[in-house]
Order: structure tokens, then C-alpha cells, then sequence
């Protein structure tokens, strides 16, 4: 009878332990056979009471290590130490790029005065990022200091801005046109804080009937009130670019100091931010475009600069290094 209960509050872990306890009372030298190996000697006039009591024991004891392998079998398949009630695992999510996650308002700000976004290759041809637009054959952006060439004769570069994109864009489509065409660069500057081998770009283009250099001026102010904030002024400055006539470069007002002037705009309170004109005629010619019935403008702006000014990031390398300290600064930016 003690045996019985011994029996019957047998525990095992694991499958090994349950397949132990067998062999410890079950198997042929086990503890209940070696008494059913010494009921002989038992005298005849208790082997009635003795057998049966033997057998219960042994069919308890059978019945209980099945049992328990039993139910290791089943909790093993359920993966064995599975708590129901635990909160599960967070999943960690990967957090947009800043440079994504300003490229993406900059398409907002524009979709909402009715740009879409045109996209194109990043290995281009001289026609497409160069010829098309303006630039005499030996213009200095050709030059071998500026563009990667991949290839010469037919030429084969990599787009060193997307106003590539918006000869396509001409080339393919006649006016009303107004796009937007963000894409990475390629230049071959000398990696430092404030230049790398590539960065990416945003420009627009504007082509319709009477389109005039005061939507030009409308559409930017707009833009830099969104992007900036609403007592953000802007300063066109006169500039030069081979597909724009008249060409300007816009400024900012410094949106740290607020015009008082501090290093990051050099004590001027102002920040250069993007170049941008009238399309000049020879481009919409060259793309098929009948310049004396269509007018147009264009800009250009670079994601790393306008990033810079909203996160005040100081090293333009952080955008390529992948460092999570720094990427994951900007999880509620978006
Ligand atoms: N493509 C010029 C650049 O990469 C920017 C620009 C675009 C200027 C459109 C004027 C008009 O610097």
C-alpha cells in the first residue's frame, strides 16, 4: 500500500525521467516485478489477498508513468513552457530615414498645388542631363571633376541632378506640365561633413500658357512657409544655371536665429536653399516644346541641405553611416 502512493505521486520533468521511473518499478528488475518474483514464498493462504494487491499496484503504477509521459508529449508539442498569459515580444520596427521622411513633405507641400511626381534612371545620358538642357559642350558640369562618366562615345553617367528627369518629362509630353522630380545624385566631391559623393534632390518644373517669374516667386514662398514655418521670408538672388534665364537662388530666413544672425547662417540670417529660373527657351525647343507659345519654371533643391536646416544634423556623412543612434532619433519625427 505505501508503494501505491509512492506510486501514485510520481512526477517526471522530462521523457527520460518518466521512462527512469519505468524502468525503476516496471521492467524486469524493477521493484514491482522483483515482488511479483517474491509472491512464491508468500504462504497460500494470503496469495489470493497478496495477488490482488500486487496487481492493483502494478496496473497503478502502469497506468500512472503512461499517464505522465502522456502529458509530456502533448505539452512538448505545445512548446513546453508556453505562458499563456505573458504579453508577447514587441516588434521592432525600423524607422524611416530622415532623408525619406523630408523627401516626403517636400512631395506633400508640391501635391497639394498639383504636382506629381515624375521619376527617371539614375544612369543616364549626356543628352538627357546635359545636351537637352542647355549646357555647350564644354561646360565645366561635364567636366570629369563633377560627373562620373561610366562610359564615352555614346556617353553613359550617372545623373549628377534630376533635371534629367525633366527632360524626359518634356520630351515625352506636351504642356500643361507640372512635375516634381526627387531622386539621388551623383557628383564626385570629396566625402566631407558638408559634401559627399551622393545626395538626392528634389526639382520642379512648371510649363503652361503664361507662366511668369511671379509664380515662380508665389509657388516658393509657399513652399518655404510649409516647410518652415509661416514667418519664414524668402530673397531670390540673381544666379546662373545653362536652362533657366532669368536664374535665381532662394535664401531662407535662418530658422534658428530668426534672422538675428549665429553660426549656422554664418551671422547673415539668411540660408541658401535652392537655385531656380525661367526655363529658357533653348530647353523647351530642344524638348519639343514651342517656346513662343509656353513659358516655364523650374527649381532645384537638395534633401540634405533642407533636412540640415529642420534637424540641424551638423555631419552630412550621418545620412549614409546607418547608425542607429542617429536614425532612430527621428522614430516620431514621421
Ligand atoms: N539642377 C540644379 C542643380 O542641380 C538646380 C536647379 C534646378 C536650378 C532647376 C534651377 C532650376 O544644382
Amino acid at each position: 500500500n505505501q508503494l501505491k502512493a509512492e506510486v501514485e505521486s510520481l512526477t517526471a520533468a522530462t521523457h527520460e525521467k518518466a521512462e527512469e521511473l519505468r524502468i525503476k518499478y516496471l521492467s524486469k528488475k524493477g521493484e514491482i516485478t522483483s515482488l511479483f518474483n517474491a509472491f512464491r514464498e508468500v504462504p497460500n493462504d494470503q496469495k489470493r489477498q497478496v495477488g490482488q494487491l500486487l496487481n492493483e499496484l502494478k496496473e497503478a503504477a502502469t497506468a500512472k508513468i503512461n499517464e505522465l509521459k502522456e502529458s509530456l508529449e502533448n505539452s512538448a508539442s505545445a512548446g513546453s513552457e508556453t505562458d499563456l498569459t505573458r504579453s508577447a515580444d514587441p516588434i521592432l520596427l525600423g524607422t524611416r530615414h530622415p532623408l525619406s521622411i523630408v523627401k516626403n513633405e517636400i512631395v506633400d507641400i508640391f501635391a497639394r498645388i498639383g504636382f506629381t511626381i515624375a521619376e527617371g534612371p539614375e544612369v543616364e545620358d549626356d543628352w538627357h542631363v546635359f545636351g537637352a538642357l542647355n549646357f555647350p559642350p564644354e561646360h565645366p558640369a561635364r567636366d570629369m571633376q563633377d560627373t562620373f562618366f561610366i562610359e564615352k562615345d555614346p556617353d553613359v553617367l550617372l545623373r549628377t541632378h534630376t533635371s534629367s528627369v525633366q527632360s524626359r518629362v518634356m520630351l515625352n509630353q506636351q504642356p500643361p506640365i507640372r512635375v516634381i522630380c526627387p531622386g539621388r545624385v551623383y557628383r564626385n566631391e570629396a566625402i566631407s561633413y558638408r559634401a559627399h559623393c551622393f545626395f538626392h534632390q528634389v526639382e520642379g518644373l512648371y510649363i503652361d500658357k503664361n507662366v511668369s517669374f511671379a509664380d515662380l516667386k508665389q509657388a516658393l514662398l509657399y513652399f518655404a512657409k510649409e516647410m518652415f514655418g509661416e514667418d519664414t521670408k524668402i530673397r531670390l538672388r540673381p544666379s546662373y544655371f545653362p536652362f533657366t534665364e532669368p536664374s535665381a537662388e532662394m535664401d531662407i530666413s535662418c530658422n534658428l536665429c530668426h534672422g538675428e544672425g549665429c553660426p549656422f547662417c554664418k551671422y547673415t540670417g539668411w540660408v541658401e536653399i535652392l537655385g531656380c529660373g525661367m526655363v529658357d527657351p533653348n530647353v523647351l525647343e530642344a524638348c519639343g516644346i514651342d517656346s513662343k507659345v509656353y513659358s516655364g519654371y523650374a527649381f532645384g533643391m537638395g534633401i540634405e541641405r533642407i533636412t540640415n536646416l529642420k534637424y540641424q544634423v551638423k555631419d552630412l556623412r550621418m545620412f549614409s553611416e546607418n547608425d542607429v543612434r542617429f536614425l532612430r532619433q527621428f522614430e516620431s519625427a514621421n
